[in-house]
């Protein structure tokens, strides 16, 4: 467990440090992060996604996604979501409040669509059937006439910190308002 920063400045500093090498190491546990929306019939839904790019400066997070996937036609629905994390390592819990919003169209989707179809990662977006369609087979090798990619932004509005501590837990909230020390 690394060294404890006191600075509520530093706290939220480090927060978009992590988050800037998580979108560039793999082996980073926010790689990897919950994306939870609100679902049909007042139900929350969850799922994991990958943080594929950071901004620190414009606050926003960026998601790569298929845009016949359900995520996407409930964000349409409701914008408002929440981005969960939690890293041994730092012994940090993180908890974004996000505003999200889908491109599929324009120079945003496809400048990162010509970068990713000449990866494997282009399988993702290349389904015949949309994500969760029910299908006869195991594996459905064809490909989809066209790509479905979709860039899911997050422009984080505001969030919550934790951390995990043998000397004690400590909380803070970081807005629009500023940072406050919580309850944990
Ligand atoms: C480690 C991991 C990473 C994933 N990354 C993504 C991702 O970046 N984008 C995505 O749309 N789905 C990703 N998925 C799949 C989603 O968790 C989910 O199953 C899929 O997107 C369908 O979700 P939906 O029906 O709620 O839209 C990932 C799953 C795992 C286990």
């Amino acid at each position: 467990m690394q060294a404890r920063i006191d600075s509520l400045a530093l706290i939220e500093a480090s927060v978009w440090h992590e988050l800037q090498r998580a979108c560039a190491e793999q082996d980073h546990a926010w790689h990897a992060l919950a994306l939870a929306t609100a679902g049909n019939g007042g139900c929350a839904d969850a799922r994991t996604v990958v943080l594929r790019e950071v901004d620190a400066a414009a606050g926003t997070l960026r998601i790569y996604t298929d845009a016949r996937s359900a995520k996407v036609a409930q964000i349409g629905a409701q914008p408002l979501g929440t981005l969960l994390a939690w890293s041994p390592q730092l012994g940090w819990q993180l908890r974004l409040r996000v505003r999200l919003a889908v491109t599929t169209d324009g120079p945003e989707a496809a400048s990162r669509w010509a970068r990713l179809k000449l990866t494997p990662a282009a399988h993702d977006y290349l389904a015949p059937l949309p994500p969760g369609s029910p299908i006869d087979a195991r594996f459905q090798p064809e490909r989809a006439s066209r790509a479905h990619f979709a860039l899911i932004s997050a422009q984080v509005l505001q969030f919550d910190w934790l951390e995990l501590h043998a000397d004690g837990h400590r909380r803070a909230g970081f807005g629009p308002d500023g940072a406050q020390w919580l309850q944990p």
